[in-house]
């Protein structure tokens, strides 16, 4: 059978970040390819609410739910004992969660997007979910697969912005000032940047203990932004357009099942084209 390779029947995936826009997508994508997934996010509600949403399609016996901040090492451990408790270990890891401020750009206001401007704790809370999140995550989760000895597999979500810099004239407000436009902040890049030094350090690091560390580096997703912005970007991409949110699901079952075996620490990018051109 060509597909029994990405059976995911019988694996325990978890997903940081899970109630959110592609978090959602990947938990489809895990739940489709037959794994039992754990989704985790800071919120009850969402969470909840993400789970009904699933369950619509999928066997609600294979979704479960745990609130996990991963930018604390207590509530990642404890989650994992938790779940370790409840289901088993985890063979799949999703490290998924960022805080992507929407870029936006006021009349009259302070551009904090800004590098001249950026706030040193919006840096560090940017930096201790997009990446040190995904750190404590892979410590603790891919320290167990190293040591149940079965290996497992360690997704890191990136972005294009990993492998270029933000073109911060897709922002442009006509009527502000130069100082007060809009951009993409610097956490993105360095954070992007830093989760493929992680997925690279992890591919290696338990060698020989059958561990796979990868990353995913999506495209922008088209959610209903403006139609300007919309054409520049689309302008950018040979495709010729965003990608749709479930774009992805397929590069998510090929990553994290059997079939992507030979596959390991590489970064994925998945953009149209757009870092090609
Ligand atoms: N949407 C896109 O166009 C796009 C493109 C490229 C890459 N990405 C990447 O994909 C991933 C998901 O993006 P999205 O668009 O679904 O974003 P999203 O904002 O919809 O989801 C992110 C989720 O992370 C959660 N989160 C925030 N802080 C957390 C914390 N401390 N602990 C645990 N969870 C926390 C949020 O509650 C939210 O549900 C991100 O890493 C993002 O950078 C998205």
């Amino acid at each position: 059978m060509a597909f029994e390779k990405y059976s995911l029947v019988g694996k325990r995936a978890l997903i940081t970040g899970a109630a959110g826009l592609l978090g959602m997508e990947h938990a489809a994508a895990l739940l489709e390819s037959g794994a039992t997934v754990v989704l985790t996010d800071i919120g009850h509600g969402a969470l909840e609410s993400a789970k009904l949403k699933l369950a619509k399609t999928f066997d609600v016996d294979r979704i479960l739910t745990a609130v996990m901040d991963v930018s604390s090492p207590e509530a990642v451990s404890d989650v994992a004992a938790d779940i370790g408790r409840r289901l088993g270990y985890i063979s799949i890891l999703v490290n998924n969660a960022a805080i992507d401020p929407k870029v936006q750009g006021e009349q009259g206001m302070v551009e904090s997007s800004r590098l001249e401007n950026f706030p040193l704790e919006q840096w560090n809370l940017q930096v201790a979910v997009g990446l040190t999140g995904a750190f404590i995550c892979s410590q603790v989760f891919g320290t167990e697969m190293a040591t149940q000895g079965q290996g497992g597999v360690i997704l890191n979500i990136a972005s294009d912005l990993s492998v270029f810099s933000p073109d911060q004239r897709l922002y442009r407000k006509p009527d502000l000032p130069d100082d007060m436009q809009p951009v993409k902040p610097v956490t993105y890049s360095v954070i992007k940047a830093g989760l493929i030094g992680l997925t690279r350090y992890l591919a290696t690091y338990w060698v020989g203990k059958g561990i796979r560390a990868n990353a995913l580096s999506p495209g922008g997703v088209y959610t209903n932004q403006g139609d300007e912005f919309v054409q520049r970007l689309s302008a950018l991409i040979p495709l010729g357009r965003m990608a749709g949110r479930d774009e992805y699901r397929a590069a998510i079952q090929f990553l994290c099942s059997d079939a992507a075996s030979y596959m390991n620490g590489q970064n994925v990018v998945m953009d149209g084209g757009r870092s090609v051109w």
